[in-house]
Order: C-alpha cells, then structure tokens, then sequence
C-alpha cells in the first residue's frame, strides 16, 4: 500500500510530533522510580517495606538477629530511627559507624552488656595515661609540705626543691620514651546459661581484642591487634602493653552454640597502676576447721604479719573486706565459666543460692594473728560444695600480707571443695565464753540444730564451773608462795591453769564425726542407741565376742561426758579422740600433790588420739584442715615431748573408759 503523500507542512508537523513523543519516552524512562525499581530486587522484603513507606521499623526480632548484627549499644530504637534513610546501604556498615567507642577512665571499670555475635570497643586515651604523672606531680608538691603523703616524700623534703624537680622531669622523660604500662582486665559478671538440663562443653567465653592502632578491633578486623585475640578464662581477661598512644579494646561475644540462651554482662578495666580485676589461682588463703549437715566453719590466713593487738582492733572495726561464695556441686552450677571472676561469682551467688555466711575476724587459732572467720550456712546435707574466697573490690587499694595488691574490681583466690556431714549427730559450735579455742562439730541433735547458742552455752557453762572447782584446789596447794619454794622450775600455777583448760574442754566437749565416717582412729560412741530410724548400729553383729569387747563397754556405748546423753542426746556418733599431748601436759605442769596421771596401754588408745604429720587423727585447740594436709593452728603439731606417765584416770573427773 502507497503512503499518503504530505504537505511540507504536514511532514514538519509530524516529525515534531514523533520527536515529542521520543523526548515523552526518553523523560519517562528517566524517571527515578524505575532506577529505584530496579535497585530494590536483591532487598530484603521487610526492609523492601520500611523503605517504601517510611514507617518506623518494628523492634527487633525476638531472635535478636537485627540488633546483635548492628552493635546496638544496648540503646534502642537508634538503629531503627537511622535504617530507613540508609536503606540502599550495607546495613551493617551503618550500624557500625554507628558504634561508639566507650572512652575509659584510668582505673575504673565500665559495665557494658552484650548480645551474641556483637563486639563492645573501648578507648583509654593517652591523656589518662598521664593521670599518674599528674596525680604524681600533685602528690610531690604537696609532700613537700606533706611528707607522709607520697612514699618518697621523706627523703624529698631533705632534699632541695630544685633537686627534685630535676629528678621528676628526668623521670617523666624516660618514661616518655618507654611508653607507660598500661593494664588491661576484664570480668565477666553475667553469662549465658544452658537451657538443657544436661550440658556438655564448656560456657562460650567473651574475647578480648587489643590495639594501638584499629580503633575498633575485634572478630572482623584484626589488623594491628598487640597480641592473638585473648580467650577469657573462666570468666576473666587480662593484658599487659608499654605505649604512648591511646589504646584501643574489643570486648567480643561469640555466636551462641545450640543449646545455651542469653547474653553477657561484663566489666573490663585499664589502669595504669596495675590490674583492676585480678585473680591467684595458687593459693586458697583459707583453712576448713570443721563442718557439721548444714554448715561449715572456715578461717583466712594470718591477715596480718603482725599479732600485735591493734592489727587485731585495725581488722575487727571495719567490715571484712573478704566474701566467701559457695556452690552446691552438680552437672551445672551457676559458677561454671566465671570461676577467675569476682562479679561474677558474686553476681551468680547472690541469685542462685539460699547460702548464707556470717564473717567475724578472730585471734583464737594460733598466736593472736588476725583471721577472717567464716560459718557457711543453710547447706544441705552430704553434699560437696566449691567455694572460693574473694577479696572484696573497693575504691581503696588492700594489701594482702602476702605483699598482692587487690585493687577496686577485686580478686578472686582459688577454689576449694569440702563435703558436709550426713548425720544430724554433729554441729559445728565456735566463739564460746570460756573454751574460747573450742570450733569444731561437736555431739549435737536435731533439738539443738535451730539454736547454736543453747548448744554452745550448755558446754561451756558445764567447762567453766568445772573449771571453777579445779582453780580453787589450785590455789590451795602451791600457787601463791615464793618462787623457791614453787612445786617446779619450769612450771608454775599459770602453766597449770592453762593446760588443765585446753585439756578439759577438749574432753568435755568432744569432736564429733558422722556414724558412717570410716577413719580408723575414729571412735565409737552411744553403739547401744537407735538411729533415728529406730535401727541399732552393728545390727549384724550380736556375737557374744562382740558383746564383751564393744556392746557391753562403756568406751562404746556412753558419751565420755555423760551430760551429753543426759541433755543433748545424739545417737550413735563417732569422736576424734583428743591428743594425748593434752594430757601429758597437765601431768607435767601441774603440782603432783593434785595427783595427776594418763592411762596407758589400752585405756589411753581407747581415751586419746596421736598426732600424725599427714591427717587429724586427734583433736587438739586450733585444729584446721588444708586441703587434705593437716596443720596445727598455734604450731601446735611441733609435738612437744611426752613424759613418761603412769596408770590410772585423771583426777577431777569421772571418765567412763
Ligand atoms: C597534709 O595533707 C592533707 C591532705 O591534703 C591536709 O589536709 C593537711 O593539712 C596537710 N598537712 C600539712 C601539715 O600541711
Ligand atoms: C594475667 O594475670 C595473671 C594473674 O594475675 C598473670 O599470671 C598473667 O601473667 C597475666 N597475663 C598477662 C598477659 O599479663
Ligand atoms: C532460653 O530458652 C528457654 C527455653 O527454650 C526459654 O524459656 C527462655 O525464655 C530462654 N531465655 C532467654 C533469656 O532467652
Ligand atoms: C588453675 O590451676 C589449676 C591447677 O593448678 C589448673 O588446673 C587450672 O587450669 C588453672 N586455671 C586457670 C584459669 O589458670
Ligand atoms: C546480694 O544479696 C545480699 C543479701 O541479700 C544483698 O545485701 C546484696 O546487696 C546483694 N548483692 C548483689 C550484688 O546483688
Ligand atoms: C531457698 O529456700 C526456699 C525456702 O526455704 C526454698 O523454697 C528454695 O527452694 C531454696 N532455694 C534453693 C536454691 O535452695
Ligand atoms: C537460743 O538459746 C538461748 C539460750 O538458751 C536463748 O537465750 C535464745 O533465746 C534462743 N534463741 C532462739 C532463737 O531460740
Ligand atoms: C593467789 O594469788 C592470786 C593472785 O596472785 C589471787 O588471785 C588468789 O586469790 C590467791 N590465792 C590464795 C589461795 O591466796
Ligand atoms: C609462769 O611461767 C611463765 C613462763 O613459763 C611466766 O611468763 C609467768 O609469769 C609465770 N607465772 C607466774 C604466776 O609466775
Ligand atoms: C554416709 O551415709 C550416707 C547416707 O546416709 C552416704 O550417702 C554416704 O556416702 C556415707 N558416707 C560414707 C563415708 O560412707
Ligand atoms: C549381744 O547383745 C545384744 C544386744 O544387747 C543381744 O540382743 C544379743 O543377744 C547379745 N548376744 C549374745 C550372744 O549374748
Ligand atoms: C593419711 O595421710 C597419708 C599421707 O597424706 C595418706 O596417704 C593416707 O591415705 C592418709 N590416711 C587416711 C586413712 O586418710
């Protein structure tokens, strides 16, 4: 078919139109929303939403997955105000852009908590590196005037001005070219738990990263770290670096493995005085005396090196500075990971335990030297706990006597295990009137269990009148006359007095064991009583043989102290034996007109334990356990010699044998 033909006119009309239509096609095809089209395939669809409608992205999602990829500092809703201008961004990028960097103060610890997969950073500026010199410089000049306040000031103020400050300047420019020390640590107070009752494999641990260089190191950017990322362990971090620049730390959470939920809570700290956190994994500094069904009895070290008796007021007036934390054994405990971390066994204590401990500072085991006394209570019972010592983090610097230094996030020592006793027989009494050394189990039943005070007073009130009547024929016979005319050379009425003492409380108030215990230096008692159940200890055996050489005497079937089942009742139990030191030494310091003497042969095996170097195999005062080792409170295992005596009971006393 011809085409029409057109009018020059007509043709021009028609090219402008086409051209028209041309720039019409080419304008719209320009238009943004198509780029925009385009651009949005690989997105997300909710993200695909917030972008086109400019509304508020929805909290994150239960899974956490949003804001454990953005970092998000643990302040809601910033993210999700900034993501939908960002929208044709990496979002992650974004989110860490948006990451502070936290800014640390010399010697403080900042808490920070962190979902799984995030990294927390931190910064300790140079100019808080020179908070040591200047807190220095302010100390010099006032030692000047001031001298006991800068450990160096006594020999400054001697000097002139001029002089020291020459030496400062000398000081602070070598410690320019070193770079200051700078120490670094971290706690973990909080950490995720298992959701099954049965786990296997350890707790994840955080990750600490350092840098003078990568502001923000962490898993994905490793570039410039001091050192291979450092694992916490057991709940605790730590590095050491010499710089002159600022110093860059992440604190990383792993991803969760399957089976465990939640997050973590931690502190990390850099100070330029030595570490905040710390912890000694080398040394318990505590000694179990003694435990009973629910409850044990421990003491610190010495925590003086000094038994004058205002160290012992120092630690007595103020609160002690140590915790002591304890955890039932099992599959899992609250503990687990966070052993080396002080908040955390704190933290983990607080909210997991009916445990209660009652603290006191005493003198009584050995030599006046101040101790930290612990009664762990509300334990259940034949059950193994683990237990660690604390020193107490406070704005204070505490110097241990062992020369450590335990700064404000303080430290944990290492963990120690003991098991409670099974039966109600026993309970631990301490801090008596009169038998001041007496802190041990002692026969006790479940009456007396609620109310330790009417089980202590009951012991101690029968010791001291005991004791009353023994001190009056004392004074009698050979106290009060000149020292020529004295019963001994090397004794005298004071000697007397206290060894009778140690003697007749340790008799009187016996050490007591479960029935089931099975040391053979242990002791039989009360064999002829029922259990609580009503059942009679060596049911099986009613052979005549037996009856004549353990039923039918009173070594086996009576308390030595009958009051104790008279009044207190306890059941069959089993005694530590007192040591039969303690009575060679009344024997030996006392005037022989009182007519002293120990039993020997059989009667003393069955009346007194002996020392042993390696296991408590006698009761004596200030008695303590370490570990599995044996030690003697007042030195007392330097065994002092043992006189040769002869037959027959003490006199004073009536004992059963
Ligand atoms: C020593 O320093 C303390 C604390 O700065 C101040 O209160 C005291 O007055 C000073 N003593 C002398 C003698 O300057
Ligand atoms: C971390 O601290 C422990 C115990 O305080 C110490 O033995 C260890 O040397 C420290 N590690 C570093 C890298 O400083
Ligand atoms: C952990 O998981 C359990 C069961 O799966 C759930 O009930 C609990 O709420 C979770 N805890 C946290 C903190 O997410
Ligand atoms: C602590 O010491 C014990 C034994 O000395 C050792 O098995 C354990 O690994 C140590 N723990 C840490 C965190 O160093
Ligand atoms: C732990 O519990 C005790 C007693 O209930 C309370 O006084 C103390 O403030 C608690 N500490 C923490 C860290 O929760
Ligand atoms: C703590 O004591 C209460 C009441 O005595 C008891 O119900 C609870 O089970 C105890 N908790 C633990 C962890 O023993
Ligand atoms: C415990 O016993 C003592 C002495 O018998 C008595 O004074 C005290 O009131 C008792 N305490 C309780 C809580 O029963
Ligand atoms: C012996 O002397 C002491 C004080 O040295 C005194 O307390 C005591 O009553 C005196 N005893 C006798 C029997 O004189
Ligand atoms: C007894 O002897 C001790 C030294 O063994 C001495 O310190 C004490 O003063 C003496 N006591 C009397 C009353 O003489
Ligand atoms: C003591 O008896 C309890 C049960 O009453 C038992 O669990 C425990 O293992 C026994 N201890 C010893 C040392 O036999
Ligand atoms: C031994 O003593 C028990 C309890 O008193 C008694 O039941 C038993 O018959 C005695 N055995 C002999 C052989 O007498
Ligand atoms: C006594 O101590 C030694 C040395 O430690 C040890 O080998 C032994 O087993 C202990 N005896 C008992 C019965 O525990």
């Amino acid at each position: 078919m011809q085409l029409p033909k057109l009018t020059p006119l007509q043709s021009r009309l028609l090219a402008s139109a086409v051209a028209t239509c041309l720039l019409v096609v080419i304008w719209i095809s320009f238009q943004p929303h198509h780029f925009v089209y385009a651009a949005e395939l690989p997105i997300a669809p909710e993200d695909v939403q917030h972008s086109q409608f400019g509304q508020s992205i929805p909290p994150a999602p239960p899974d956490g997955s949003l804001i454990s990829a953005e970092d998000s500092m643990g302040e809601e809703g910033v993210d999700g105000g900034y993501a939908p201008d960002f929208a044709y961004f990496d979002r992650s990028l974004i989110g860490r852009q948006q990451q502070e960097v936290e800014k640390l103060t010399n010697s403080q610890a900042m808490e920070m908590d962190a979902n799984p997969g995030t990294t927390k950073y931190f910064v300790l500026e140079k100019s808080q590196l020179r908070a040591r010199t200047l807190l220095a410089d302010s100390l010099h000049a006032r030692g000047l005037e001031n001298a006991s306040e800068s450990g160096t000031g006594q020999i400054e103020v001697i000097r002139e001005e001029g002089e020291a400050v020459e030496d400062d300047m000398r000081d602070e420019l070598k410690r320019r070219q070193a770079g200051n020390t700078v120490w670094i640590s971290a706690n973990t107070c909080r950490q995720p738990t298992p959701d099954v009752a049965l786990i296997t494999g350890d707790v994840p641990q955080l990750t600490l990263y350092v840098s003078t260089k990568n502001t923000k190191p962490g898993p994905d950017s490793t570039n410039d770290l001091l050192t291979d990322p450092i694992s916490f362990k057991e709940g605790f971090a730590n590095f050491t670096l010499q710089t002159t620049s600022d110093v860059f730390i992440g604190v990383s959470a792993p991803s969760l493995p399957q089976g465990w939920n939640g997050s973590w809570h931690f502190e990390v700290a850099a100070s330029v005085d030595g570490y905040y956190h710390s912890y000694d994994n080398a040394t318990q500094f505590i000694y179990l005396v003694d435990t009973d069904s629910e409850s044990a009895l421990f003491i610190t070290y010495n925590l003086s090196a000094s038994n004058s008796s205002d160290q012992f007021d120092k630690w007595s007036q103020s609160p002690l500075p140590f915790t002591l934390y304890a955890f039932p054994d099992g599959t899992w405990s609250p503990m687990m990971g966070l052993e080396n971390s002080f908040c955390g066994l704190k933290e983990q204590f607080n909210a997991t335990n009916n445990i209660t401990v009652s603290s006191s500072v005493t003198k009584k085991f050995g030599l006046n030297y101040p101790k930290g006394q612990f009664h762990v209570q509300n334990l259940k019972s034949n059950t193994g706990y683990t237990g660690f010592l604390a020193v107490n983090g406070s704005a204070q610097d505490l110097q241990l006597p062992d020369g450590g230094t335990v700064r404000g996030g303080g430290q944990v020592f290492q963990k120690f295990t003991w098991t409670t006793k099974a039966d109600d027989s026993c309970q631990v009494i301490y801090d008596l009137n009169f038998c001041e050394d007496v802190a041990y189990a002692v026969p006790s039943s479940p009456q007396f269990k609620p109310n330790m005070t009417r089980l202590k007073d009951l012991y101690d009130q029968q010791a001291n009148s005991y004791y009353q009547n023994f001190s009056n024929s004392l004074d009698q016979v050979a106290c009060n006359t000149t020292s020529t005319a004295q019963y001994s050379l090397a004794r005298n009425c004071t000697d007397c007095r206290n060894d009778y003492k140690a003697w007749l409380c340790s008799v009187l108030i016996p050490r007591c064991e479960d029935w089931n215990a099975t040391q053979d230096w242990l002791h039989d008692r009360n064999i002829n009583t029922p259990f609580a159940d009503g059942s009679i200890p060596y049911a099986s055996n009613m052979s005549l043989e037996f009856n004549n050489t353990r039923r039918n005497r009173f070594a086996y079937n009576q308390s030595r102290n009958p009051m104790i089942d008279l009044e207190i009742k306890p059941g069959p139990y089993k005694e530590l034996l007192p040591c039969e030191d303690l009575c060679f030494d009344i024997v030996r310091s006392c005037p022989a007109q009182l007519g002293f003497s120990c039993p020997n042969g059989l009667a003393g095996q069955m009346s007194y334990g002996r020392k042993d170097p390696w296991n408590l195999t006698c009761n004596f005062p200030g008695a303590i356990v370490k570990l599995n080792q044996v030690m003697g409170g007042a030195g007392a295992l330097t065994a002092r010699v043992a006189p040769v005596v002869s037959v027959v009971t003490l006199a004073g006393l009536m004992l059963w044998l």
